[in-house]
């Protein structure tokens, strides 16, 4: 429930991405918002209040002289107490009034009247035409100026059938994108790689030797460091995820693969965190072709070991200090000598240690984290929970290393 606690106020102008507002609502909802819905009169055109009621579990206001509210001021008692002020969709015209202070109906005005501290978000959702018109681009240049978030728009196919920029971003993406402005910006300006999820060793064409790791805790890491404000490249083995919004992501298979596409975009990083289960070995008498069954013949593998990506990235290290290297350790047993006689083995300053090797594939996960000057135990959490505060605990570290330095 990532929103549990909050109390955000959905804002809809006009626009047929109204009919993702809904799903979007249900969303906020779900992680535990507290939805207020706002509806300009055109986007009750697209939608209606009692769809957006039934979603939010609130009385919907579309009516500037709606008295409802006991003091007849719901422009101000709205916003009071919110959290944030999401619009979606956001409209050319809405981007207009909100960019010149207009207030003439509800929603515009409560926008104006919030207090300042409340942040206001967008999501544009307008033909690839509007959008890319120099009024409007001038508008959305003064709101960012103004401090408005503005969320997307995507590019795709549009409701008019033309093709462009200008689609609403999809309601999840919007959710996490709102769920991300209440997280601390502690690595702002930063890029971080990642690796995650297991290798695939070919044995030939449709054969291979993998492991089952499910990328869950890389991702989750990849979608809390994004939220931090870092520049996310993940470079994942193949899982069944979905890429976290925001975040670029290189598709390998092999660890060689790996090697290569961490080795071409290391330039520049910040941070290294190797979470991937990498194989340790691969097959070096691997078939071009399928093998097929000869009468009784078994086959025979032959092993080669492959390179360690993150002794190779740790050694890279000694120039510059960057990249800051987080190594992984997934042990059966004597976790805490293993973690820490690992740690120095590879080279780097941070190991995170799985207590227990049953962790892959499963949401929750427990850790120790290993440094210089000992370990420090994550109780059990899920996934994303851990991997914030590994983001966090992270921060802190580059924090005194540059004060050190
Ligand atoms: N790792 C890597 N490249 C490899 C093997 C491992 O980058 N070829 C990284 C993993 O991503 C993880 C860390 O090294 O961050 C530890 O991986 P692990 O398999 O636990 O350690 P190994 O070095 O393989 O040691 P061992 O198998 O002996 O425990």
């Amino acid at each position: 429930m990532d929103l549990k606690g909050k109390k955000i106020v959905l804002g809809l102008s006009g626009g047929v991405a109204c009919y993702k507002a809904a799903e979007l609502c249900r969303a906020l909802a779900r992680e535990g918002a507290t939805v207020h819905v706002v509806m300009t009169e055109a986007a009750s055109h697209f939608i209606t209040a009692v769809t957006m009621q039934a979603l939010s579990g609130n009385p919907v206001f579309t009516d500037q002289w709606d008295a409802r509210v006991a003091n007849n001021m719901a422009h101000i008692d709205l916003t009071r107490g919110a959290d944030a002020v999401l619009i979606a969709p956001c409209s050319a015209d809405f981007m207009r009034k909100l960019a010149h202070g207009v207030c003439d109906d509800l929603l515009s005005t409560l926008c104006l009247a919030r207090p300042h501290l409340v942040p206001l978000l967008i999501a544009p959702a307008m033909n690839v035409e509007m959008w890319q018109n120099l009024a409007t681009q001038r508008n959305a240049k003064q709101l960012r100026a103004d401090g408005v978030r503005i969320l997307g728009p995507a590019a795709g196919e549009q409701a008019c059938g033309e093709v462009g920029l200008g689609r609403m971003l999809e309601p999840l993406d919007l959710l996490d994108e709102l769920v991300a402005s209440f997280q601390l910006k502690v690595l702002a300006g930063k890029r971080v790689l990642i690796t995650a999820g297991p290798t695939f060793e070919a044995i030939d064409p449709v054969r291979g030797i993998t492991n089952l790791s499910s990328g869950k805790m890389g991702y989750a890491i990849a979608r809390a460091a994004r939220e931090a404000g870092a520049d996310v490249q993940l470079v994942s083995g193949p899982t069944a995820l979905a890429t976290p919004h925001g975040v670029r992501r290189t598709n390998v298979q092999s660890a060689q693969q790996m090697h290569d596409a961490v080795m071409a975009q290391l330039k520049g990083q910040h941070v290294f965190i190797g979470v991937a289960a990498v194989a340790d070995w691969r097959v070096v008498n691997a078939s071009d072709q399928k093998m097929k069954k000869q009468d009784g013949a078994i086959p025979t593998l032959e092993f080669a070991q492959n390179a360690d990506i993150l002794a190779d990235v740790a050694a890279t290290t000694s120039i510059s200090g960057w990249p800051y290297c987080v190594g992984f350790a997934a042990e059966s047993e004597n976790l805490l000598d293993y973690g820490a006689t690992k740690r120095e083995k590879k080279g780097i300053p941070l190991l995170v240690g799985n207590i227990g090797h049953h962790t892959f594939g499963q949401d929750d996960n427990e850790i120790i984290l290993f440094d210089e000057s000992g370990h420090t135990v994550l109780p059990r959490a899920d996934k994303l929970t851990l991997a914030r505060q590994l983001i966090s605990e992270i921060a802190k570290r580059l924090e005194q290393r540059s004060l050190l330095k």
